[in-house]
C-alpha cells in the first residue's frame, strides 16, 4: 500500500511508555520537533502494569550502609556473568538523578512514618531499595506522571498507530518509519532519528505478565532495519503470576515486594520450594525462582503440576500495602490475608534487546533504542528486579540528548533521502499455534530436539503476509523475534539466567559472551 499522508519531525518515538515518553518530553524539551507514535491509546503501554517499583539508592533517603556500588553488584550477580559492569554503573549511576527528576514532574512515591521514601526489598537485591507508588502500582503513576507532563508539554502523539518499519537512505542510514492506523491505513513520517521504545515481547508465550501489544514490534523493526540484536535468548520468567486454570495472555502480577515482606512459596503439599536452593532462599534472583518452581512442579507426584502457592498470609496489612494484588486475588475469591495465593511462572521481561550504547544509540545511524527493547548490557543473562523502569528514565533521557547532539554534529540522514522500504510482505506464523510452541519448546527448560521441533513449526506454518494490517505487523514481528531467539537458544549450548538447557544444565565459561544477531538478506536470523 502507499502511504496517503507524509508527516516530518527531527525525531520520532515509537511507543510511550517509560522510555519513550522520558525521551519525547527532553528532546521538545531541547527545542527538537518530536513526534511519538503509539499503538493503542497513550497510557496503555506495559509501564502501566509494573508493580513492584524503582530501584534506586538514593543518598538522602537511603540508610548509609547502601551504596549504589552495591546496587550494581547485586546486579552482576543476578545477570549471571554477561552483565556489561561498565554500562551497567553508568546507567545505575544516572539513577538517582532520573528519580528526583520525575518527582519534581510530579511523580508521588510512598514514604514511610519518618518522611522519607518507604522501600521495598525484591529477588536479588541485598538492602530495601525498592521505591513504590501506590504500595504496588509504581508503574502507573509513572506513567500517569509521564503522560500528565506530556499533555502538559504538548507533546504530539499518533494514538493508534503502529509503526511497521524503517525509511532507509541509499548509505543504509534511517530516515523514518512507515506507520499504519486501526483502520489499515497507511502513513509516513519523515524523521533523521527514530527512536524505538516499544517494549518487550511477551506474547511470544501463551500466558505472559505482559498485555497484548508487547508482540516484539520494534525488534523486528530493528532487525529488518539492520540492526545488531543480542541476549534476546533470555526471556525473564516472573516466579509469581497469579494462577487460574487454562488462563491465557496476561494475567496479573503478583510482584516480588510480597515475598520481599515475607511470603514463602510452597507446593501443593505444603513444602516449601526454596528451601536449599539459594542463599537468599525466596528472594533468590527471579531466574533461580522460575527455574526453582519449574523443577518442583515437574516433579510433582502423579505428573506434572502446574502451580504453587505464595503464602503471604503472615503479612500485616496485606491489602493495604498490596491493593494491586488483593484486588486480583478478591476477583478470584482469594483473601491473602488467610488463603494462599495460588501462583505460576509467566513471561515477563526481555532481557535481551537491539544493541546499544548506554545513551541508546543502535548499530545503524539514525537507529536509537531504549526500555525493554533495548539491550544496553545492564541485564545480562538476568535482570536484577526493578531495574527496568529506572533503566527507561535513565536511557530516555540520554537518547534525546544522544539524538540532539547527532543531529548538531550532522551525522543523521536527511530524511528526504530516505526511500520506502522494500518489504510490504513478511513471513508470519498463526499466533496461537506460535504461542503454543514456543510456551512448550521455548520457556524455562529448553533442549536441543524441542528447539528443533519448535523452529519445524514455525517454518511450516509460515506464510507470506502483506503488512497491511496491525495484526499482520504484530504476527510478523513475533514470527521473526521468534525465529532469532531459537536461533539463540539452539546455538546457547549452556545454562546461564534465564536461559535453562536441560541438555547442558550447567554454565559453560566459554559462552560468557553475548551473542549478536542480524538479518540475513533472506531474512533469516
Ligand atoms: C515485580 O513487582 O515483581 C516486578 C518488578 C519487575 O519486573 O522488575
Amino acid at each position: 500500500k502507499t502511504p496517503v499522508w507524509e508527516a516530518r519531525a527531527d525525531l520520532v518515538v515509537v511507543g510511550s511508555g517509560v522510555a519513550g515518553l522520558t525521551a519525547a518530553l527532553r528532546a521538545q524539551s531541547l527545542g527538537l520537533h518530536v513526534l511519538v507514535v503509539t499503538k493503542a491509546a497513550i497510557e496503555d503501554g506495559n509501564t502501566r502494569w509494573a508493580q513492584g517499583g524503582v530501584a534506586v539508592v538514593l543518598a538522602d533517603q537511603h540508610d548509609l550502609d547502601d551504596s549504589v556500588a552495591k546496587h550494581a553488584e547485586d546486579t552482576f550477580a543476578a545477570g549471571a556473568g554477561l552483565v556489561d559492569e561498565v554500562a551497567a554503573r553508568s546507567i545505575l549511576d544516572g539513577g538517582p538523578a532520573a528519580v528526583a527528576r520525575l518527582r519534581a514532574g510530579g511523580a508521588q512515591f510512598d514514604t514511610s512514618g519518618n518522611g522519607l521514601l518507604a522501600r521495598a526489598r525484591e529477588g536479588g537485591h541485598s538492602a530495601f531499595r525498592v521505591i513504590h507508588a501506590g504500595g504496588d502500582a509504581t508503574g502507573a503513576e509513572v506513567e500517569r506522571a509521564l503522560v500528565a507532563q506530556a499533555g502538559q508539554a504538548r507533546v504530539p502523539v499518533l494514538e493508534h498507530h503502529v509503526a511497521v518499519d524503517a525509511l532507509r537512505t541509499p548509505g543504509g542510514r534511517v530516515a523514518g518509519v512507515t506507520v499504519l492506523d486501526r483502520n489499515g491505513v497507511p502513513g509516513l513520517v519523515r524523521a533523521p532519528a527514530v527512536l524505538l521504545a516499544s517494549g518487550g515481547l511477551g506474547q511470544l508465550y501463551q500466558v505472559t505478565s505482559n498485555p497484548e501489544m508487547a508482540t516484539g514490534d520494534g525488534l523486528a523493526l530493528a532487525l529488518r532495519a539492520g540492526a545488531a540484536v543480542a541476549d534476546i535468548e533470555f526471556v525473564q520468567f516472573h516466579p509469581t503470576v497469579l494462577y487460574t486454570p487454562g488462563a491465557r495472555g496476561r494475567c496479573p502480577l503478583v510482584t516480588e515486594a510480597v515475598r520481599g515482606e515475607g511470603a514463602t512459596l510452597v507446593d501443593g503439599a505444603g513444602v516449601p520450594v526454596m528451601a536449599g536452593v539459594h542463599p537468599l532462599g525466596d528472594l533468590a534472583p527471579r531466574d533461580v525462582v522460575s527455574a526453582a518452581i519449574t523443577r518442583r512442579l515437574a516433579s510433582a507426584p502423579g505428573g506434572i503440576d502446574d502451580h504453587v502457592f505464595l503464602d503471604a498470609t503472615s503479612i500485616a496489612g496485606f491489602a493495604r500495602r498490596f491493593p494491586t494484588v488483593s484486588a486480583a486475588c478478591r476477583a478470584l475469591g482469594l483473601d491473602p490475608a488467610s488463603d494462599p495465593i495460588p501462583v505460576a511462572p509467566a513471561a515477563h521481561f526481555s532481557c535481551g534487546g537491539v544493541v546499544t550504547t548506554v545513551d541508546g544509540r543502535a548499530s545503524v545511524p539514525g537507529l536509537y533504542a531504549a526500555g525493554e527493547v533495548a539491550r544496553t548490557g545492564l541485564h545480562g543473562a538476568n535482570r536484577l528486579a526493578s531495574n527496568s523502569l529506572l533503566e527507561g528514565l535513565v536511557v530516555g533521557q540520554r537518547v534525546a540528548e544522544a539524538v540532539a547532539a547527532d543531529l548538531a554534529a550532522g551525522l543523521l540522514a536527511d530524511p528526504a533521502r530516505g526511500r520506502l522500504p522494500s518489504w510490504t510482505t513478511a513471513r508470519a506464523a498463526e499466533r496461537d499455534a506460535l504461542q503454543r510452541v514456543m510456551s512448550r519448546y521455548a520457556a524455562i527448560g529448553r533442549d536441543a530436539d524441542g528447539l528443533a521441533a519448535a523452529g519445524s513449526v514455525l517454518d511450516l506454518s509460515v506464510q507470506d503476509s502483506p503488512l497491511w494490517t496491525q495484526t499482520a505487523v504484530e504476527d510478523a514481528a513475533l514470527t521473526v523475534v521468534a525465529q532469532a531467539l531459537l536461533a539463540a537458544a539452539v546455538r546457547r549450548t549452556e545454562s546461564r539466567g534465564c536461559h535453562v538447557r536441560t541438555d547442558f544444565p550447567a554454565p559453560d565459561e566459554g559462552w560468557r559472551r553475548s551473542q549478536l544477531i542480524r538479518l540475513s538478506p533472506s531474512g533469516q536470523p
